[in-house]
């Protein structure tokens, strides 16, 4: 319709600047991208010429075309436009003609033009005039003249109508007669446009250039997950690692309590690669990627009731697809396979599934889980590597350190998140009571020899935010400054520091 033709005149109008700005560029990718984009200079005189600045969706209503593009229309135009100047014309004129000095010339939808005259005057009107309509107050007629008035004014509009959907139309034809040269105009412009878009993103997020290899390893230092980092407010993001390779770290176990990182961390390694393949720098310090065939997921929880697939039966689903379908050069993202049976039913699937990919796809996989045993395999088969996120406990809070440390860990705080998000004191006491009932009966015995150590670099240099925030923020919320005295002020201040400093931030 005429709005995508209007759409398509504002997309035009830019091209001259972009082909501008690419002119510097005579070889590799832009100028090859600027050679395909045209200016269309022809259809862009049509659309600025025949199309008005804000047309309608409908294209048999008229109100399309813009006033000088053709000779015909405007005259119709003039025809239906200029009726009012006619009317009072015509008024002024069967007034003297009668002598009737209140008759009124008016147009409704009902019953179009008409000629009005009051009770007082009816006696006055002439032969000539046929009556049309009684009114309370007097009487409307209709003469030859208005009647041939009318039929013009109706006709210029039907006109009108008609000649705008054919003048439409040959503009609409000019447009398709260059549809495969303006397609490709835009494709190049869409691919310039994400590549200035990944470019951007390179530059502003100091993204860096990641090294190919043919050696199946994947390697990142410090890497940021590029959603992530830009959508925390009150914590820093805690840039992290990842070593994979074909050989003895192919198969990545993390453990570490809820809340902790564990799906960021493995997105972010995904994204990573993916982002690689596209061509695009990387939100980290140093890459090696070898290209994958494919990378496989297997995160969240959803189901397709309507095609008969409970909650379970989506996860297995998934499962199998990526069992049949990864090779040795794959990359597999699974986070908490089996979490939505009973925990001996999912931990088996768990372990044998982990076992399978390691044993006989050999793709490079991250396995994130809350069933503690799985860090045992790290011994029992070669190619899997425990990591886990490092916290801190502190009294009876947790501290994420949003750090991956090697080694597994066999609790997941779980109760301690759901009181960050707010669960009930008597339900979160219970559940306190019946976690050391079940921890004493011990059916899923608790190693303590997995236990890590954090390592003292990962506690300093976990997310300060985290680190000390908490309390300060409380702190500070708590604080009424209105009612303060300034000593009182310098004190709070003070203690703040002091506070700052004890719990080993870097605030500076
Ligand atoms: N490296 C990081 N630096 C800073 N914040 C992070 C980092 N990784 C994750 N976070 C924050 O922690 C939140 C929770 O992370 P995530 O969902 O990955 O945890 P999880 O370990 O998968 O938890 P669960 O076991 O409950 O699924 C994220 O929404 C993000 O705000
Ligand atoms: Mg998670």
């Amino acid at each position: 319709n005429a709005r995508d033709m209007a759409s398509l005149r504002t997309a035009l109008l830019a091209v001259p600047d972009l082909k501008r700005l690419l002119a510097p560029y005579r070889k590799g990718l832009l100028a090859k991208l600027s050679s395909r984009i045209d200016s269309h200079d022809a259809v862009l005189d049509e659309l600025r010429r025949g199309i008005v600045d804000d047309p309608p969706f409908t294209v048999r209503e008229g109100g399309m075309i813009r006033k000088g593009y053709n000779v015909e229309l405007d005259e119709l135009h003039d025809i239906a436009e200029n009726n009012n100047a006619w009317m009072q014309d015509f008024e002024l004129r069967i007034k003297e003609e009668t002598g009737i000095k209140n008759l009124k010339v008016g147009f409704n939808k009902v019953f179009g033009y008409y000629i009005e005259v009051s009770k007082g005057q009816v006696s006055q009107v002439p032969d000539s005039f046929i009556r049309k309509q009684t009114l309370v107050n007097g009487e409307r007629y209709i003469v030859p003249e208005l009647k041939t008035f009318e039929n013009k004014i109706l006709s210029a509009k039907e006109k009108i109508q008609q000649l705008e959907y054919y003048l439409f139309n040959e503009i609409r034809n000019c447009v398709r007669d260059e549809l495969v040269t303006i397609q490709d105009t835009a494709r190049a412009i869409g691919e310039l446009d994400a590549i200035y878009s990944l470019a951007m993103a390179a530059f502003k997020g100091n993204y860096v250039c990641p090294r190919l290899s043919d050696k199946g390893e994947i390697i990142i230092k410090d890497g940021r997950h590029p959603v992530v980092e830009k959508l925390l407010e009150r914590e820093l993001f805690v840039p992290n690692d990842v070593q994979l390779n074909g050989q003895d770290e192919r198969l990545i176990i993390l453990t570490g309590p809820n809340m902790a990182g564990k799906s960021t961390y493995m997105r972010q390694v995904a994204l990573l690669v993916l982002m690689t393949q596209m061509g695009s720098f990387l939100p980290c310090r140093e890459a090696v990627i070898t290209p994958v065939d494919r990378i496989f997921t297997r995160v969240g929880a959803s189901d397709d009731l309507a095609t008969g697939q409970s909650t379970f039966m989506v996860e297995m689903n998934e499962v199998a697809n990526i069992l049949k379908n990864a090779t040795s050069r794959s990359l597999i993202i699974l986070d908490e396979v089996g979490r939505g049976t009973s925990t001996y039913d999912g931990m088996s699937i768990a372990r044998a599934v982990v076992e399978y990919i390691n044993e006989k796809i050999k793709a490079k996989t991250l396995f994130a889980t809350h069933y503690h045993e799985l860090i045992e395999l790290e011994d029992l088969f070669d190619g899997i590597k425990n990591y886990s996120i490092a916290v801190k406990e502190k009294g009876n809070d947790v501290v994420f350190l949003r750090r991956i440390v090697p080694g597994g860990t066999d609790r997941s705080y779980g109760i301690h998140v759901a009181k960050l998000a707010g669960l009930p004191k008597k339900v979160l006491d219970r559940a306190d009571e019946l976690l050391e009932e079940y921890a004493a009966e011990a059916p899923l015995s608790h190693k303590g020899t997995h236990h890590v150590e954090i390592p003292k670099q990962a506690e300093q240099d976990g997310a300060q935010g985290s680190l000390f925030g908490d309390t300060i923020r409380d702190t500070l919320m708590g604080l009424d400054v209105m009612t303060m005295t300034p000593l009182e002020a310098m004190n709070t201040l003070y203690q703040l520091a002091e506070e700052a400093k004890r719990e080993g931030g870097k605030l500076s």
